[in-house]
């Protein structure tokens, strides 16, 4: 479906998106970025969970393309009503449980919205695209935001995880989405679902909530708090910006293949350890007047996570050469770009980190230990 400027306006004329888990991090830069993009109007489902925060939408809550809508993806009721009402031309489904530690202490939720949740919207979705005939039931897509975390974990020498790469999934969170996409490959398979997978891997960026690595250890950071990096720090992670991930799934949408899957990354392996200092050199730089500087002095090794995955990384070509996508920011220039933001909002990150945040912190850090850097 290609979008003509002169004929589809901003929020007439053309059929909206529903996006589920629009008020998460990356849901919210999704949708924040589609409208500044003019792409077309956008229905907002999201339960606003203790991840999910209106504010990071506060910008467009007027804009006559944007509607939100407050509610479950298990409730299916809700769900076959919202595409009926809206008759949207693609599902971008973002909803979940995201957070490893938390699925950690409480696997419940996370095999409720993330398996349950995409079961139910996948039914909606097939009794809705089989209602749709001709061009509207061409369009139509479904786009499942997945993770790199179901390929499990590598070696330092493996080469990085591509779209073949058999399913290993070690943590509660990472066996839920692992189902979740098996559900999605059944409803395209048996159903003739238009469905498209994304496995991506980690994202940072603005909105982020601190419980995440990047933008814990920004918050702690600027209260001068210890920096709690897990086991011995070598773990790692393959960054990308988050807009580079929006500019992904956008292109998926628009010419990605049916029952494909798609490997999003940017190239940027950094263990945490390095992570954590380069904050650090960020934090002394932009905060020359800080007392806690050198920054570095905060960073504090705690008992690892359980099962804790040693090392991610992506092969990127499939979508690179497919639909000729490339990262456009450097993990440098990116992280730079968050801690500014982080920097400039913290109003929001005060207004997130009160109240039910301070329970996690408490549940999830009193009880490890902390490790000395000689018994590591
Ligand atoms: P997030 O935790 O920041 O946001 C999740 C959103 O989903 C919240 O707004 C929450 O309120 C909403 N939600 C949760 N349960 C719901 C339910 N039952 N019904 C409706 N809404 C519900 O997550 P995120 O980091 O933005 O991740 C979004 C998606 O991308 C997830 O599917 C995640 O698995 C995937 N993903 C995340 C990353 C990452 O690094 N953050 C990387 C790859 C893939
Ligand atoms: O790979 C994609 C995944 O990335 C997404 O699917 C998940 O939704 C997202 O949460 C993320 O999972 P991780 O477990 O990799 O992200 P997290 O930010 O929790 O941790 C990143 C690394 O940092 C990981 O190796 C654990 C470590 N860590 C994390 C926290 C919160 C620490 O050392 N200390 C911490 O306090």
């Amino acid at each position: 479906m290609s979008f003509n400027p002169t004929t589809d306006g901003a929020a007439g004329g053309r059929p909206p998106i529903l996006v589920t888990g629009g008020a998460g991090f990356i849901g919210s830069n999704f949708v924040l970025d589609w409208l500044a993009a003019n792409a077309g109007p956008v229905v907002n489902l999201d339960k606003l969970t203790y991840a999910g925060n209106p504010e990071n939408l506060a910008s467009i809550a007027d804009d006559p393309g944007y509607t939100f809508v407050q509610g479950d993806i298990c409730d299916a009721a809700l769900v076959a009503r919202l595409l009926d009402e809206h008759r949207p031309r693609a599902i971008m489904h973002f909803a979940a449980e995201s957070h490893v530690d938390r699925s950690i202490l409480g696997p419940e939720a996370f095999l409720r919205t993330n398996i349950d949740g995409t079961f139910t919207l996948l039914q909606a979705a097939r009794a809705y695209h089989a209602s749709l005939a001709g061009e509207e039931k061409e369009g139509f897509r479904f786009l499942h935001v997945s993770t790199d975390e179901v390929y499990g974990t590598l070696a330092p020498d493996d080469p990085a995880f591509h779209e073949e790469t058999p399913y290993a999934p070690n943590s509660p969170y990472a066996a839920s989405k692992a189902a979740s996409d098996h559900l999605v490959r059944a409803w395209v398979h048996t159903y003739g679902l238009p469905a498209i997978i994304t496995n991506c891997s980690n994202n940072y960026g603005p909105y982020q909530f601190p419980e995440k690595l990047i933008p814990l250890m920004i918050a702690n950071a600027l209260k001068g708090k210890p920096l709690p990096v897990y086991g011995d720090g070598q773990q790692v992670r393959d960054w990308l910006f988050v807009l580079d991930h929006c500019r992904a799934l956008r292109k998926v949408l628009e010419r990605g293949r049916v029952g494909e899957t798609y490997n999003v990354g940017g190239g940027n392996q950094r263990s945490n350890l390095e992570v954590v200092k380069t904050l650090c050199s960020l934090l002394d730089e932009l905060m020359p007047h800080s007392s806690f500087r050198p920054h570095a002095q905060l960073i504090t090794y705690v008992e690892d996570r359980p099962g804790h995955d040693r090392r991610y990384a992506i092969d990127a070509r499939k979508i690179e050469s497919e639909l000729d996508w490339r990262a456009q920011e450097s993990f440098e220039t990116g992280l730079r770009r968050t801690v500014e933001w982080y920097l400039a909002n913290s109003v929001w990150v005060e207004n997130v980190t009160s109240g039910a945040y301070q329970h996690w912190v408490k549940q999830n850090y009193a009880a490890r230990s902390t490790v000395t850097e000689g018994a590591r």
